[in-house]
């Protein structure tokens, strides 16, 4: 029987992630070696797929011989480029109505019209909940998509674990590991912001695995009174330093997030950063304002509690992906593959559970057009958050 599919078409979206380059790779050896089929990377997300022309790369063993340990993507990404909502433009830049509101046009069309003439019969697209929504939008106008999960966030609902989540939670902990040695050397407070947005997955699996004393995740609202009580006993104990782990989106009691910067160059148009230092200069402040007799904030060999924060931000998703996740890549993009060219699943993403993989329709993935129908937060009352809080680690709760 003559197969469907005889072209492929492969991009990424949305934000970089270790081990994108991992799944492309899986996926054109599968697709070349197993069936015989070409397949076509299409550069810079959405926005080359609207572009045509030389965006559409040929891809093939050769081409990614190499590129199974290299961070980032050889196809490039865009996370701003909603082809069904695209912002018009002219000479001045954006253009807006009389009202000042930015234009906006569906231009998916285009891109429906792209894959025709480049010959794609089906559209692997590897992304995070936002690029999804639009693969789902895609499949809905008849292309036959197939997804895969794509965040170092880790907070999909439809599957187990995203890739690249693994290496930002081992470079986390290894950036804490060099945080130690200043705490230690100076008795200080050394406090590390992580990415992860509205979940608090990283900042809970690197303060476990770093052995830190506090975690504040956008799940538990943090106090800092309580926050600056922990902070005081490790001082007080043999150890006198302290690890704190502040996930980007944490918040206080009253729903505050640190710092969200409004921009059109996020999905969301907010993005996140700040906390970090927020944290750490209330620490200061409420540790050094009251003193014993002797002018000493703690003791004599802390006598002002020194507090610091660092982010480590991008640090976290770059680079070469982690070996856990380079298998999980090779696992997804291969299945992708079997999943388009012998079970027909189109309008799929492909996801682990219970540790196998499957598919799930990307209308259940996305199962509205609202971005965070498919969030997965850490489960406060799960197993991780109780071994935490067993192993002495405070939440500020
Ligand atoms: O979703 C992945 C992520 O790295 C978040 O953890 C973070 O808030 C965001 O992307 C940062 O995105 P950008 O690089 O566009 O600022």
């Amino acid at each position: 029987m003559e197969r469907e599919i005889k072209k492929i078409g492969i991009m990424t979206g949305g934000g970089d992630c270790p081990g994108l380059n991992a799944v492309i790779r899986a996926a054109v050896n599968t697709a070349v070696y197993q069936y015989g089929v070409e397949v076509v990377g299409i550069k810079n997300g959405y926005r080359g797929l609207f572009l045509g022309g030389d965006q559409m790369i040929p891809l093939t063993p050769d081409t990614v011989d190499s590129i199974i340990g290299e961070g980032g993507t050889i196809l490039y990404n865009s996370n701003k480029d909603n082809l069904f909502r695209y912002p018009r433009r002219d000479r001045n830049g954006l253009v807006h109505d009389e009202h000042g509101k930015i234009v906006y046009d569906d231009v998916s069309g285009v891109a429906v019209e792209n894959l025709k003439a480049n010959g794609i019969d089906a559209l692997m697209i590897i992304g995070g909940d936002g690029t999804l929504t639009s693969g789902r939008d895609y499949s809905r106008m008849g292309v036959r998509v197939i997804g895969v999960p794509k965040t170092i966030d880790n907070d999909l609902n439809a599957t187990e674990t995203t890739f690249g989540f693994d290496t930002a939670v081992g470079r986390c902990v290894e950036g804490i590991e060099y945080l130690k040695t200043t705490g230690q050397s100076h008795h200080r407070v050394m406090v590390m912001e992580v990415m992860g947005r509205d979940a608090g997955h990283i900042a809970l699996q690197t303060g476990i695995a770093a052995g830190s004393d506090v975690v504040l995740i956008p799940e538990i609202k943090y106090d800092i009174e309580r926050v600056t009580q922990k902070v005081r006993s490790c001082l007080l104990s043999p150890k006198q330093y302290c690890l704190v782990v502040v996930a980007e989106g944490a918040a206080t009691p009253d729903g505050n997030k640190a710092v969200n910067i409004q921009t059109s160059f996020a999905p969301d148009g907010q993005k996140y950063g700040g906390v970090g230092d927020q944290v750490a200069k209330a620490i200061e402040h409420i540790l050094n304002h009251t003193r014993d007799d002797d002018g000493y904030a703690i003791s004599e060999t802390i006598m002002d509690v020194e507090a610091r924060a660092v982010a480590i931000g991008h640090m976290s998703r770059g680079g070469s992906p982690s070996a856990f996740d380079r298998v999980l890549c090779s696992r997804y993009g291969s299945y992708a593959v079997k999943a388009l060219m012998d079970q027909q699943k189109y309008a799929h993403m492909v996801a682990l559970h219970e540790g196998k993989l499957t598919t799930v329709p990307l209308e259940d993935v996305i199962p509205s057009n609202q971005m965070k129908s498919n969030f997965r937060p850490v489960d406060v009352n799960g197993e991780l958050v109780e071994l935490a809080k067993t192993l002495g680690i405070c939440f500020g709760d």
